[in-house]
């Protein structure tokens, strides 16, 4: 009897040994915002030191064919959170525009998506946003918060619900200088002239009513436009900690370092619990930023100067984690949203985007500079130090990875596009899971990957590629990111197809001649297509005009609209002065 009883004590004690040896890991994940592959050292850059986030790959694993699922902050990271691809969730656009450009749209992530979020906190995670959103906020009214991070998942959210944008630092120009530019203003002047030129002349009768008409509809139009961008900052750039507007319009320049501050304070504050924390950085968008002590100090001008922030902010995490004794027991990941930004340029003249490395084009694109992202994952002990995975993964696979690690199961009720990452990173299995992944220009199926089981071969076929201009350039100067609609596009039949894996720079389309698959190759890429499609169901439009426009009666203001709805309670807190700053 007694042997049983210490046997019943020995096994009690040994689950318990096991449950707290393979107690819930926690999760810090990162995102930069449109980081380019090329602007990391262990991504190859030589001049830009990121010696933080190096140091992530060189004690984990890193992908080399991490794919965003979109190359466009708002279905990029809708998928990121639920693992699908945006058109499951209607977080793509039809018409030229793929993200949100205002706070009071009605759009948003919709609230039937699951993330991983929400589940991690069911499982008893902590959870955590802080920075940036650009998943809507409002449905109905002001203050509904329907789309807020809070609503999908996150206990504690202390950033902006919008994104970075030039308007939202005073200096930058504006993003609807674009709109500016085409107004017409030579073809108005002459029209003028011209009709003032009739009028002397006898041809036609310009009567004083008439011009007082014309001269007051212009100068309406204009006047609104012009209060329209004055305001923009005001109504458009917010900070938020929970459900209060904190800031409006917030402050940038020390946006990274407060950020950072309330990210160690919720590590701090979680340390005895599972938790999830995501942090979004809001760098390096335009308007470029850095705070004092790292201004001027790369070699990249205001880009890089935002890069090395980023890079502290990564190093004071996991310091933090160290000094917490959880690193062993923290899933850490980096990545960035899709690739940099090629077109921007600022008012002077400065490049303000980040670098592709070998890869073409940027943002906006599916060509692999818009897509291929840096994939850097940490856990020691558990994955492999060192270690380079070339095998294609999508910013997707961190849902079900999550889930699964939080001990939940992976929803049944939709597709989940995502695959767990965990086999591929310890190295039980050598292939990828994704034999296929279908890159979308917003709502346009743009281009499939296809990763044969049987071959080394990653071949990618486009389906239309868009109009660069200049047309040397692999960026839209034009129209400041590249869109998608026909008028912008260039359709491919037979589809453009390469082979990454001999070239991944995209720098010759194969053809019949060069490769004798040519043919067999794409048919199985549009059999896959076509299976794709047929697996997609109808579901609401989130990114339709009337979802994007801006509704006044959608507006958060955080003190009366005279005052144009500023407010900075933010400061008020105290500065927050993280100690080790170079
Ligand atoms: C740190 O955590 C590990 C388990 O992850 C544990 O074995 C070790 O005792 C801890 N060290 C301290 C100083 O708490
Ligand atoms: C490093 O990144 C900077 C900033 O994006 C870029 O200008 C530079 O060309 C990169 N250098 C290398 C060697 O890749
Ligand atoms: C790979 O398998 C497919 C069909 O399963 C076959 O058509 C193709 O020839 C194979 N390719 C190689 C390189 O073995
Ligand atoms: C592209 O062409 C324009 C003029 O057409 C020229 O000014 C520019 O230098 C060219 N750029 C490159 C990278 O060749």
């Amino acid at each position: 009897m007694k042997a049983v009883c210490s046997l019943f004590y020995l096994v009690l004690l040994l689950s318990r040994c096991v449950a707290q040896h393979g107690s819930k890991p926690n999760f810090v994940l990162m995102m930069v915002d449109d980081m380019g592959i090329g602007d990391l050292g262990c991504y190859g850059n030589t001049t830009l030191k990121t010696p933080n986030i190096d140091r992530l790959a060189r004690e984990g694993v890193k992908l080399t064919q991490h794919i965003a699922a979109a190359p466009l902050c708002t279905p990029s990271r809708a998928a990121f959170l639920t693992g699908r691809y945006p058109i499951r969730s209607g977080m793509v656009g039809y018409n030229r525009m793929g993200v949100y450009i205002f706070t009071s749209t009605s759009g948003g992530l919709p609230n039937s998506e699951v993330t991983f979020a929400r589940i991690a906190k069911q499982q008893g995670y902590a959870t955590s946003l802080i920075g940036k959103w650009h998943l809507g906020l409002n449905c109905e009214r002001s203050g509904d918060h329907c789309h807020h991070p809070i609503a999908h998942g996150f206990d504690h959210f202390y950033g902006i619900t919008m994104t970075n944008m030039r308007d939202c630092q005073p200096g930058h120009g504006s993003v609807f200088d674009n709109v500016y530019h085409h107004i017409p203003r030579k073809t108005l002047g002459v029209g003028l002239a011209t009709a003032a030129f009739l009028h002397y002349l006898g041809f036609v009768t310009v009567t004083r009513r008439m011009a007082l008409g014309v001269s007051a509809l212009a100068g309406t139009v204009f006047g609104l436009f012009s209060l329209f961008v004055y305001t923009y900052p005001n109504f458009n750039c917010l900070l938020m900690r929970g459900h209060e507007i904190v800031e409006q319009p917030f402050v940038s320049e020390d946006l990274t370092q407060r950020m950072t501050g309330e990210a160690v304070e919720f590590l701090e504050r979680n340390s005895d619990r599972p938790f999830l924390l995501f942090l979004s950085f809001v760098q390096v968008h335009t308007a470029l930023f850095a705070s004092p002590p790292f201004r001027g100090r790369s070699q990249h001008g205001p880009y890089g100067d935002a890069v090395m922030e980023v890079d502290w902010s990564v190093g004071q995490i996991m310091q933090t984690l160290e000094g917490l004794n959880l690193t062993e027991n923290t899933l850490v990941y980096l990545t960035s949203d899709q690739g940099p930004h090629l077109e921007e340029i600022s008012v002077h003249g400065e490049v303000h985007s980040g670098w592709s490395g070998i890869y073409k084009g940027g943002k906006s694109t599916n060509w692999e500079g818009g897509i291929r992202v840096p994939g850097i994952l940490r856990w020691p002990g558990m994955l492999p130090g060192g270690k380079i995975v070339d095998e294609p993964t999508s910013n997707m696979d961190i849902f079900p990875t999550v889930v699964k690690l939080t001990g939940a199961p992976i929803p049944n009720d939709r597709v989940i596009d995502g695959r767990d990452l965990l086999p591929l990173l310890r190295g039980q299995v050598e292939r990828s899971d994704h034999e296929f992944l279908f890159h979308y220009c917003n709502a346009y199926l743009n281009a499939v990957r296809w990763r044969p089981v049987n071959s080394s071969s990653i071949w990618k076929a486009f389906f239309f590629t868009p109009n660069f201009y200049p047309e040397n350039a692999t960026a839209c100067f034009h129209t400041f990111v590249c869109f998608c609609t026909e008028e912008y596009v260039t359709r491919h039949d037979p589809p453009l197809l390469f082979d990454l894996s001999r070239d991944p720079s995209e720098s010759v389309p194969l053809t019949p001649a060069t490769e004798p698959s040519f043919h067999s190759v794409l048919e199985t890429i549009r059999s896959a297509a076509r299976r794709h499609a047929e697996g997609l169901t109808p579901v609401p439009n989130q990114i339709s005009f009337g979802n994007l426009m801006w509704k006044p009666w959608l507006q958060p203001c955080c003190s009366s609209l005279s005052q144009l709805c500023s407010c900075d309670r933010d400061h008020q807190r105290g500065p927050q002065s993280p100690d080790s700053i170079p």
